[in-house]
């Protein structure tokens, strides 16, 4: 089966890289590499790509998209995280380029079987890296109803944690929930359909889902993680770019740009400097980019995307 998929902001995302022969790139989240061909096609006929996904369909699929450019390319099934060993398995100091496109591929919405989707009866997996442990079954069926509840409302921000929280341990009791249209229906017991002025209805199980995929894959602790030394992996003039898809991500990121732009971070009142932090990068994007009306129609996944990007200087 093909692997589906839809690249977001193309243009936006390969000029803010300012692909160039010659330099090297890292996609820290190869998906359908699609971002990642138009790398190497911009930094023709020299220019190195360093791909990265944690999920092997990503990079079985790579291997094939990528093929007539093999000479060029390095592929790694791994975490993004996990950059700086990647580098160093190859010898490489420094990059000129990375990219992180965050989130789910298309793919593995629809075709993974892996219960991503509302939509799907599947079972409640979520790992985008099947090696790992914990998947949304266990999270489900294991967590207090309190931690379910704060996982909600933290992760997905999602109002009405607490009543679903309660109603799924009390669905547990009289069976193990183990597929995606089994906690779906017990979240629409719950949660009235959105009506909101002006707005498209949002299915009920979209927050949850969110939050239960996100803790899975520890999504907002690897980014947190990954973005207090990524800078330290470029080389001068090397830029790092990321497309994020909801607002906690998009705050991670915009917070850490600021602090790598501002680097000393003494109160304001203080004579001089004594953290010792100094400025690392220029926010290339002081006002956030997004997609073109045009491209949330044809693409409506791209609707909520968010581009951020940083050089170093
Ligand atoms: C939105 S898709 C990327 C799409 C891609 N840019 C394209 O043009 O086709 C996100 C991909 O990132 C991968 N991913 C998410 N978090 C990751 C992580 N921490 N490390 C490695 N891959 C990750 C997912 O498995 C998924 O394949």
């Amino acid at each position: 089966m093909s692997y589906r998929h839809v690249s977001v902001m193309p243009n936006e995302v390969i000029s803010m890289l300012n692909c160039r022969p010659g330099k090297i790139y890292v996609d820290g989240t190869l998906g359908g590499a699609g971002h990642a061909a138009l790398i190497l096609e911009k930094s023709k006929p020299d220019g190195r790509l360093i791909g990265i996904d944690q999920d092997e369909d990503a990079i079985r699929n790579a291997v094939r998209v990528l093929d007539h450019e093999k000479q060029r390319v390095h592929l790694f099934h791994d975490n993004y995280f996990h950059l700086k060993d990647i580098l160093s398995q190859l010898t490489i100091d420094a990059v000129d380029g990375i990219l992180l496109d965050l989130g789910l591929s298309l793919n593995q919405l629809e075709n993974s079987g892996r219960g991503f989707s509302f939509m799907r009866d599947e079972p409640l997996d979520m790992r985008m890296n099947t090696q790992s442990e914990v998947t949304a079954e266990d999270i489900i069926n294991r967590y207090e109803e309190k931690s379910l509840a704060s996982l909600f409302w933290e992760k997905g921000e999602e109002r009405w944690s607490r009543p679903i929280a309660k109603k799924i341990v009390a669905a547990r009791k009289q069976d193990r929930i183990r597929t995606s249209k089994q906690l779906a229906d017990i979240i629409c017991e719950v949660v009235p359909f959105e009506k909101r002025p002006g707005k498209k209805r949002i299915h009920p199980a979209t927050k949850v889902f969110m939050a239960l995929r996100i803790q899975v894959n520890q999504e907002l602790e690897v980014l947190e993680g990954f973005l207090e030394t990524a800078v330290d992996l470029l080389n001068p003039g090397g830029r790092l770019c990321i497309l994020s898809f909801h607002s906690l991500e998009d705050r991670i990121v915009k917070q850490a740009f600021r602090r790598l732009d501002k680097g000393c971070t003494c109160p304001s009142d203080f004579p001089h400097c004594v953290c010792g932090k100094e400025k690392t990068v220029n926010v290339l994007t002081r006002k956030v980019r997004k997609p073109s009306e045009v491209e949330t129609i044809e693409n409506p996944m791209s609707r909520s995307t968010k581009l951020r990007a940083v050089e170093k200087i």
